[in-house]
């Protein structure tokens, strides 16, 4: 396949472009570097810094022999995106890049207003670029399990079959997000859900749980090909950020009564759905939807299992709830069907304490780097 991923600097697109690369298909990447922009602009750097897109794709072919070609250049400018369809033709579109942290999206209005704008204008001009060049390509679109929300009801995978008054249909699960960003996700899905059915787009949108982790099968052996690990409150997913509070001694930020419940998958596990996605796409005119995530865990529960794991490889890590800076339930149902990958041949890796050993020792390497200041800052909504 040609594949072409979007937002490919990112935490998931380059392990992505390695995965798919190794596997055989052509990749293009394409970036425009928002992401570490923002964080220097919020100076919330990360763990351990990164070579830029050239430079990785030079390393992953000193160690591949594989081509990942490389594009920088802002998507929600038409005449770049729409050379780029033109040129590369993809057979597959993965697309990531969007302004992805919820505490960034209420930081400040011009932080809202970049996140609105960006992430529903990339979303528009992969369609409006695919209906000029590709209208056979599948799309595949990373949305959020915070698409939902936290109803008090099951969460199914994507649709529910309702009946009214004697009749029934099938319709998008009903979504409440709880931020700015996780809503400009709902209003891509409903982007996309119009184009499947105005155009006959091939659509396969993923609801994904918060990522964990640092290694896949394509970067054990070299630093440098490892993904960007952000710890801060901003950016950073919180398993990853309580390994880090862990080793730099900082109580883990339990927000609140830490009842949250949500779904979570290791980055292995992600690259897994991405091509299990790929291999089994969507019809024209169908939109698939899959949960991604392989098992559920409350706050507290990550932060209990990240004090005793941290204690088998020697920190003393105490855990602190503080006013939980966001509106959200701290005590919720929570039950989201996610079978439709498993159906599919996913084959989990859990966060076993070896899982979350091996992220631990691989953040004490990097110790030193930890800034304290940028661990916690409270951006309130
Ligand atoms: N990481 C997670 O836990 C998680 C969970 C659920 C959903 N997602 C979604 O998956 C996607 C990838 O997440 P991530 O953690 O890798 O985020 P990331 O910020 O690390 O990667 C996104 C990349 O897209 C790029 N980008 C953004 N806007 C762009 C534009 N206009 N033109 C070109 N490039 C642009 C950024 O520079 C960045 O490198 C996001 O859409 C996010 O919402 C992530």
């Amino acid at each position: 396949m040609r594949v072409l991923i979007l937002g490919g600097d990112g935490y998931l697109g380059w392990p992505t472009a390695m995965h798919f690369s190794a596997k055989g298909h052509e990749v293009a990447v394409v970036d425009n570097y928002l992401r570490r922009n923002l964080a220097r602009e919020t100076d919330s750097g990360a763990l351990y810094s990164t070579p830029n897109l050239h430079e990785r794709a030079e390393i992953w072919k000193e160690h591949s022999g594989e081509n990942i070609s490389v594009h920088i250049g802002d998507l929600c400018d038409w005449d770049f995106i729409n050379s780029l369809f033109a040129e590369f033709k993809p057979d597959t579109i993965i697309h990531y890049a969007e302004q992805p942290s919820a505490p960034y999206s209420m930081l400040s209005t011009a932080a809202a207003r970049l996140t609105l704008s960006n992430n529903i204008g990339v979303t528009g001009n992969v369609v409006l670029a695919m209906k000029e060049h590709c209208p056979d390509a599948h799309l595949i679109k990373l949305g959020t399990m915070g698409e939902y929300g936290t109803p008090n009801i099951d969460i199914e995978e994507g649709w529910l079959e309702v009946e009214h008054k004697g009749r029934s249909q099938k319709f998008l699960y009903p979504r409440q997000a709880g931020s700015l960003y996780h809503t400009t996700k709902v209003m891509d899905t409903d982007l996309l859900w119009f184009y499947v059915r105005t155009w006959g787009l091939r659509v396969t949108d993923l609801m994904q749980g918060p990522v964990y982790g640092i290694f896949t099968d394509e970067n054990g052996h070299d630093d440098r090909l490892l993904p960007c690990f952000a710890y801060d409150e901003i950016f950073g997913t919180v398993i990853n950020r309580f390994v880090v509070q862990a080793v730099a001694g900082y109580p883990l930020t339990v927000y609140g009564k830490g009842g949250q419940t949500r779904g979570y998958l290791n980055l292995k596990d992600t690259l897994q759905c991405l091509l299990l996605a790929a291999e089994n796409p969507a019809d024209s005119g169908e939109m698939k939807i899959y949960n991604q995530l392989t098992e559920t865990f409350s706050v507290n529960e990550i932060a209990d299992h990240v004090q005793r794991v941290g204690k088998q490889h020697g920190l003393d890590v105490e855990i602190k709830s503080i006013e939980n800076p966001r509106k959200e339930l701290e005590e919720h149902y929570y039950n989201p069907a996610h079978t439709g990958l498993l159906d599919l041949g996913l084959k989990p890796n859990y966060l076993t304490d070896e899982a979350l050993g091996e992220i631990i020792q691989k953040v004490i390497q990097y110790k030193d780097s930890i800034v304290q200041g940028r661990i916690f800052r409270g951006v309130k909504w």
